[in-house]
């Protein structure tokens, strides 16, 4: 008999799957409905669709098929015993149901190799699913693939969502209509990436929902349509030929493959779940200055003194020592590896900086790219054993750097002592985790592929250095956002979205990393015009709205602003602070689609609703359409009225008498008719920005 087990994630998701029989039938776990918990595409009766030209029927959409079903569609694990055991078919399952978790197991007796599938809800209406393979035979498997899970779409004509990209040009939004062959990603990196992020939307008719693999190294997404229509998306590591070698006892785990219906639900899970904070709650995101586009490798202590004591009357909160302050680190070409402070540019340590920080009331962050080593340093000179390489390879250089064998453990030591003695020795508050490399040749000492163990030895050396320093945070970075997901942010509370600091660029940018990752987590910086990556001039203005809604921060010397550009910044700065709470709150924000160049975000709460408008590109529309805000919004209810806005004379082509009154406040409005018929604002100007804040009218509801 088969047997109905369920899975629902409260408020968000639900899997119901059909468990095999426990007959010795070879099967795997048969998805009846999968969707949000109100709703359900449970079939009437059991699905007719179950021919395949077999003598014996075979489910369509399972979840993680194999071969050995009689499945002809993508196998989800595969792998072998020196050529046998090459077909996989799993039985005798079981079910452990508790309290948002659902152990599913099944053996292969033939092939000897066990399974252990692990759904767990999560909170905001997220579940997971995670894959346990162990071999239970007398001589090794070669694990050749095993995702880590395999979410369903309805029977319908479905687009996917992804997101692509280059350095400086991250998370582009891509969508294409899946069609009747495969749809495949496949990250051979060795780190997130900047062009395949592990993370998803597919979307129908009728449903829509995202995928996540919590993992920042190499990747397969797999869309693979059924052959009654429905599609398995599928998610997991891609090893290399021959890494993921099972001794007999040994087993896989794999990362956690997530899925949630929307933004909000992501967002709600990796506030409420992912993300651990010193002292568990999150405080409020300081305003932060980096010292890379300022100064890049020239440090000068009582400049840097000096543009600490500004950031600070500005309203800084943070100041966070980027690439140059060790070794003989002048440029880019040497010193990764010799994690000692550069005594010719800090004479007496790094403390006389430290302390004159602190001593503002700032806290102080260091940089560090603990994985890699230049050739030339001391540390590559004592051992350059140390490398991940292949034997009679050339050592392939990026960046004019090296990546080191974490999976060493004289390796990982030595780095933890370096990173945990200045963290002791300083009073530093955060970390800037850097990652300037994609992997290739990724040898270890055996000659064997080792991109799987580097990535877990990566996170145990995070690990390692969050429990050491519990109250440090750490962010993310690789060259910008090549390290962004949710493996990483488990020990992480902050990526550098990307090294592009261009406004303009950033639109897009932020639009697509939003879609994942809450605003608060995203770094988003205010640079110099013209700006460095992009040469393009932008209003200040510009700058610091189009940052305003993340983790906020300057990236400049300020000591080269005009006395009325510091005033200006300030005033930005103040902004943020006011409204920071509302931006950063749970379950207040919204984010339109761009129309036309125009890019709308912000957030709703009772007291106040704040909206930025930034548009791009000049429009083509003779005038933009309204401004209708997401209905959910709605929810408090009564009059409101345009309270403040930023810049008070916004760069507006053309404005009416109406449209001036409405952005002075003389006339209100219910919410209703602001997600209905909308805000009719005046077009802005290409490459300009304004914020309006919203408030609800106290008195006579007359009016307007
Ligand atoms: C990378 C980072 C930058 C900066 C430099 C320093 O490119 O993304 O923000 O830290 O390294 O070398």
């Amino acid at each position: 008999m088969s047997r109905i087990v369920s899975l629902s994630s409260p408020d968000g998701l639900t899997v119901t799957l059909r468990l095999p029989a426990a007959d010795g039938s070879i099967a795997m776990p048969e998805v009846i409905s999968f969707g949000p918990s109100e709703a359900s595409d449970a079939p009437i009766i059991e699905r007719a669709s179950r021919i395949n030209g077999m003598d014996e029927a075979v489910a369509s959409a399972v979840l993680l098929p194999t071969g050995g079903m009689g499945f002809f569609g993508w196998p989800a694990i595969c792998g072998h015993r020196s050529g046998r055991d090459f077909v996989l078919g799993f039985c005798n399952w079981t079910a452990e149901e508790s309290e948002g978790r659902l152990a599913l197991a099944a053996t292969d007796t033939v092939a000897r190799m066990s399974l252990r599938l692990t759904l767990s809800a999560h909170k905001g209406g997220v579940v997971s699913s995670q894959v346990c393979l162990t071999n239970d035979g007398d001589a090794p498997y070669q694990l050749d693939r095993c995702m880590a899970g395999s979410f369903p779409t309805l029977a319908e004509d479905a687009t996917v969502e992804s997101f692509t990209g280059m350095w400086g040009r991250e998370f582009q939004t891509r969508r294409e209509k899946l069609g009747t062959g495969i749809w495949l990603q496949e990250n051979r990196r060795g780190r997130t990436s900047h062009d395949r992020f592990p993370m998803l939307f597919v979307e129908s008719a009728n449903q829509r929902f995202g995928v996540a693999l919590g993992f920042s190294g190499n990747h397969q997404i797999v869309i693979d349509r059924c052959d009654d229509g429905r599609r398995l998306v599928h998610m997991g590591e891609l090893f290399e030929p021959g890494e993921m070698l099972l001794d007999p006892g040994e087993s896989y785990l794999s990362p956690l493959a997530y899925a949630g219906a929307d933004s909000a639900a992501f967002h709600s899970f990796v506030r409420q779940e992912l993300i651990t904070w010193p002292g568990d709650v999150m405080t409020p995101r300081p305003v932060t200055l980096n010292t890379w586009e300022g100064n890049y490798f020239d440090h000068k202590v009582a400049s840097l003194k000096d543009q600490a004591s500004k950031a600070a009357e500005l309203g800084i909160e943070r100041f966070v020592l980027d690439d140059g302050w060790f070794a003989r680190r002048d440029d880019d070409t040497t010193s990764l590896g010799d994690w000692d402070i550069d005594t010719t540019k800090y004479p007496d340590g790094l403390a006389p900086l430290v302390d004159h920080v602190t001593s503002l009331g700032m806290e102080f962050g260091l940089w560090f790219e603990p994985e890699m080593v230049n050739p030339t340093s001391r540390l590559f000179e004592t051992h350059p054993e140390w490398v991940l390489q292949v034997e009679g390879r050339p050592l392939r250089l990026s960046r004019h750097q090296l990546v080191l064998d974490l999976t060493r453990s004289e390796v990982a030591d030595y780095l933890f002592a370096k990173i945990d003695s200045l963290l002791s020795s300083h009073d530093i508050s955060c970390i800037k985790w850097d990652m300037n490399r994609d992997l290739t040749h990724v040898g270890g000492r055996d000659g064997k592929a080792a991109t799987a163990r580097q990535m877990r030895a990566l996170y145990g050396l995070m690990d390692r250095i969050r429990r050491a320093h519990p109250k440090v945070e750490i962010e993310s970075c690789a060259s910008g956002g090549g390290r962004v997901d949710y493996g990483v942010l488990k020990y992480t509370h902050r990526v550098w979205t990307s090294d592009c600091t261009d406004a303009l660029e950033r639109l897009e940018i932020q639009h697509g990393a939003s879609k994942f990752f809450p605003p608060e987590l995203l770094g988003a910086h205010v640079s110099a015009s013209p700006n460095h990556q992009t040469g393009r001039q932008l209003s200040l203005s510009f700058r610091s709205l189009v940052a305003m809604a993340y983790h906020f921060g300057v990236e400049l010397n300020p000591l080269n602003m005009t006395l009325p550009e510091q005033d200006e910044l300030a005033q930005f700065i103040a902004l943020h602070k006011r409204l920071r709470k509302l931006l950063h709150a749970p379950g207040t924000q919204f984010r339109l689609d761009p129309v036309d160049g125009r890019y709308v975000w912000g957030a709703a709460s009772a007291e106040r609703i704040a909206v930025i408008v930034a548009q791009g590109s000049q429009m083509v529309g003779e005038q933009p359409a309204p401004l209708r805000l997401p209905t959910h919004i709605t929810q408090f209810g009564g009059r409101w009225r345009i309270a403040d806005r930023t810049p008070q004379q916004p760069d507006f082509i053309r404005i009416s008498e109406g449209q001036s009154d409405l952005l002075a406040g003389k006339i209100d409005f219910s919410l209703v008719s602001l997600t209905s018929a909308g805000l009719p604002l005046p077009m802005l100007r290409p490459e300009s920005a304004l914020l309006i804040e919203l408030e609800p009218t106290t008195g006579d509801p007359d009016h307007g």
